[in-house]
């Protein structure tokens, strides 16, 4: 048994800690110095930070590095970034969605992810790009976990054959049941498609993560929907609302009555700030709205709210690195969490919540005995510093085996000292 060492490093919680790895697993956590010197392959961190690894739990590996391709979005608009995904997806190649999916992949294992909940579009008449991610899930299984959500993107009861294709797509091996029941021509058909999802959870035992309200309009109302066929139905598989953003312009006392309801049916709330933050409010003079749902009152009743990244360099989100500092950094400002005593709580998010909406079992998770030895070394000594910095220092671990190293940028010579000198 060949075993590892990273010695000297801190947790988000703040203790100084040794971490001795064996088989893919952490052996034992001990307090630091305990094992120093004692194992051959050891690293030491110095007092810096270490994290459990992310957990992405939102994103669209179809989509992404698409961004200009045929055209870039002019308008940036969600309108115009689905009517170029239309256009582009009508000549999808699965060789294609491979190669992109697993350059993103790549990227975010590169900054610390070693699970990715991904969408993949079942209106695409050939299923082709959910057979090339099924195809990436397999063969990147030894270093990132692959969920992958069946995704009706133009809408489940919008043409006939789109029920048929997600059928077909859970038939494949998707993982989850998805939707979008804001996007559907009549609330009727909005409401009938969450109840859809669930039926065909039901059939295939799996969970369900739908595009929910995800739009200004205070009467878009399926995240009800959501938390109460959960409810009555006793459905005890995993259930997300991503985006809800709906929730930011209910009227108080509704509002109230659904944190209330989410809380009662164990539903997990997914907020994506890189594309929510541009997105929403397009329809607003001013004051202009914020895309968010409401993270602070879902908190307080006890909801699990994860931060997703999403598009990365898609037609509906040109930007984004695959980081999910980067979602959390937006986070900070678009929600206001740039108290001192909220940075615990984005780092909650962004491992704990992003986890348990994943379904990491409780005992492979986090830094503790007999864990799963993935988590990520940061040059950052701090949570906070790990965060303002968006740390580009990253040692990144994966079932024990290193994935990914990135350094601290660094200038040279501006002191005519030809020294590398740190930021900060
Ligand atoms: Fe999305």
């Amino acid at each position: 048994m060949s075993e590892r060492l990273v010695s000297n490093a801190r947790t988000l919680e703040g203790d100084a800690v040794d971490v001795l790895l064996a088989d893919g697993r952490i052996e034992s956590v001990s307090e630091a110095g305990a094992l120093e010197g004692t194992v051959d392959d050891e690293y030491d961190a110095a007092g810096t930070l270490l994290t459990p690894a992310f957990t992405e739990p939102h994103t669209h590996l179809d989509m992404a590095l698409t961004a200009g391709d045929p055209r870039w979005n002019a308008s940036g608009t969600l309108r115009e970034g689905i009517e170029l995904w239309q256009e582009y997806k009508s000549t999808l190649e699965r060789d294609d969605v491979r190669d992109r999916a697993k350059r993103v992949l790549e990227q975010f294992a590169a900054n610390g992810v070693t699970r990715v909940r991904t969408h993949a579009d079942t209106t695409e008449q050939t299923l082709g790009g959910l057979d090339a991610l099924l195809e990436l899930k397999r063969d990147v299984a030894d270093s990132i976990d692959v969920q992958i959500v069946a995704f009706p993107q133009d809408g489940l009861l919008t043409d006939p054959e789109h029920e048929t294709l997600l059928g077909e797509a859970m038939e494949m091996g998707a993982d989850l049941v998805g939707g979008i029941p804001h996007f559907e021509y009549t609330s009727e058909d909005g409401t009938q498609a969450v109840k859809t999802a669930f039926d065909i959870a039901e059939r295939y035992s799996c969970g369900i993560d739908l595009h929910i309200d995800e739009i200004d309009d205070p009467g878009s109302r399926f995240t009800e929907v959501l938390a109460s066929e959960a409810i009555k139905r006793g459905f005890d598989g995993n259930v997300t609302a991503s985006h809800a953003t709906a929730m930011h312009s209910y009227p108080n006392a509704y509002a109230s009555r659904l944190v209330e309801m989410l809380a009662e049916s164990g539903v997990s709330v997914i907020t994506n700030p890189l594309d929510n933050a541009v997105l929403q409010g397009r329809h607003d003079g001013y004051p202009r709205r914020r895309g968010h749902t409401r993270i602070d009152e879902l908190h307080e009743a006890g909801v699990t709210v994860g931060i997703g990244h999403d598009s990365v360099m898609d037609p509906v989100y040109h930007y984004g690195c695959a980081d999910p500092l980067d979602a959390a950094y937006v986070l900070v400002h678009f929600a206001h969490m740039s108290g001192y005593g909220d940075v615990g709580t984005l780092w909650r998010m962004l491992t704990e919540a992003n986890a348990d909406i994943f379904g990491v079992e409780e005992a492979d998770y986090g830094i503790k005995d007999g864990a799963e030895a993935s988590f990520v070394v940061f040059d950052s000594e701090t949570p906070f510093e790990a965060l303002r910095k968006r740390d580009p220092g990253r040692l990144v671990f994966s079932h024990g085996q290193v994935i990914a190293r990135s350094e601290e940028k660094t200038a040279v010579g501006l002191d005519d000292s030809e020294a590398a000198v740190g930021l900060w």
